[in-house]
């Protein structure tokens, strides 16, 4: 089997992740180069990592003929745009989510993406990846749960990461916490389904930290949708959970019901002390699906080597954003949108 050589953007909070991922956890890969505009990244990557190339300047690394592949973990701004650079350069490309924040910039990026269809595109949608949604997934297909009926989902991130958000908010372009966090559980929401997203309500609240008005982003939101068979899908998403980061689904079919992590539980230990029986909590997003982005990163590999696209295409990432985009415009008009 050949060595693909890849090139990660982006080494913060996901791409460090990615990057230890591709440089120790997948077989046939090597990471060959990075790029951040942070120069003490770079030298991890290079010391820790044993990445042989570092770039400030993603067009130089894509430039560089010993590529065969990019990972974007780039601020969600940047993705459009440097998905088509790296095609266009031949590259095969993962890209976190969102595919980005603008529907007309995405379609032109489907455009691009079509025009190359003999490269593998893979967007990060990790969660299809993670053992016990997967597990669901084959229960819901076996017809286990007779016709879904309702989609329940929270995602919740810790509140230790809120002091730097409320910093950074106005600065960095998150998309807002529809298409920041719940972009998953829309993207779950069609997975199990098969449907897509008719109408959806949302309404949202700053209690904790208010001045994030000022910066128009949401504390907590909640979204409602109604899909074209007529299932119910029913989103809380939030960045501030004290007992750490919480992701729970709830499938609910005509022949039973089903959830996953309806505590997001660390591992199987229990602590019975003083505060009573104590189940410790998953803390981050790296912790819970530490897995599922292993199995991810093997599965672009894999496909980059077998010649065969992966499942999560860029038309998944077009609808989820286009739901996630309008759950936004519901709650600033304070109205129910119908998706065209
Ligand atoms: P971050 O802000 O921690 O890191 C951003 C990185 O991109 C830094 O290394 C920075 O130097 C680099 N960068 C910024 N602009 C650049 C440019 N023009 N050229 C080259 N490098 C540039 O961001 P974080 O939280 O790691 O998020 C990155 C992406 O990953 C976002 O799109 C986010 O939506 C996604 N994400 C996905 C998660 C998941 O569960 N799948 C979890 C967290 C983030």
């Amino acid at each position: 089997m050949r060595t693909i050589k890849v090139g990660i953007v982006g080494l913060g909070r996901l791409g460090k992740i990615h990057a230890q991922n591709l440089a120790q956890n997948v077989p046939n890969c090597q990471l060959y180069a990075a790029c951040s505009l942070n120069e003490e990244e770079l030298i991890y990557a290079k010391t820790e990592l044993g990445v042989e190339k570092g770039y400030a300047n993603y067009a130089e690394m894509i430039a560089d003929s010993e590529l065969d592949a990019v990972a974007i973990a780039s601020p969600s701004g940047y993705h459009c745009q440097q998905i088509n650079a790296a095609l266009e350069k031949g590259l095969h490309v993962y890209s976190e989510k969102p595919i980005g924040l603008d529907l007309e910039e995405i379609q032109a990026t489907m455009d691009v993406i079509n025009r190359h269809s003999k490269q593998i595109f893979m967007l990060g949608f990790m969660r299809r990846y993670d053992d016990s949604y997967r597990y669901a997934k084959e229960l819901v297909e076996a017809g286990e749960l007779g016709e879904l009926t309702v989609v329940r989902c929270y995602g919740i991130d810790p509140s230790s990461g809120m002091e730097s958000f409320v910093k950074f908010a106005g600065a960095s372009n998150s998309g807002g916490l529809f298409a920041d966090m719940s972009i998953h559980d829309i993207d779950l929401v069609r997975w199990f389904t098969k449907a897509e997203v008719a109408k959806v309500w949302a309404i949202g609240k700053n209690a904790a930290y208010p001045e994030l008005d000022q910066v128009n982003e949401l504390e907590t939101g909640a979204a409602m949708l109604q899909l074209t068979d007529k299932t119910m899908g029913l989103l809380v998403a939030g960045r501030n959970c004290a007992h750490g980061y919480h992701v729970e689904t709830e499938l609910i079919g005509t022949k039973g019901m089903l959830r996953i992590a309806n505590f997001p539980e660390k591992n199987l230990v229990t602590v019975l002390n003083s505060n009573g029986v104590v189940r410790p909590c998953s803390q981050d997003f790296p912790e819970r699906f530490a897995g599922a982005f292993i199995t991810e990163m093997k599965e672009f590999i894999e496909c980059i080597l077998t010649e065969k696209q992966p499942e999560v295409t860029s038309y998944d990432g077009l609808q989820a954003t286009k739901v996630a985009l309008a759950c936004k415009e519901s709650f600033e008009k304070n109205q129910l949108i119908e998706l065209k």
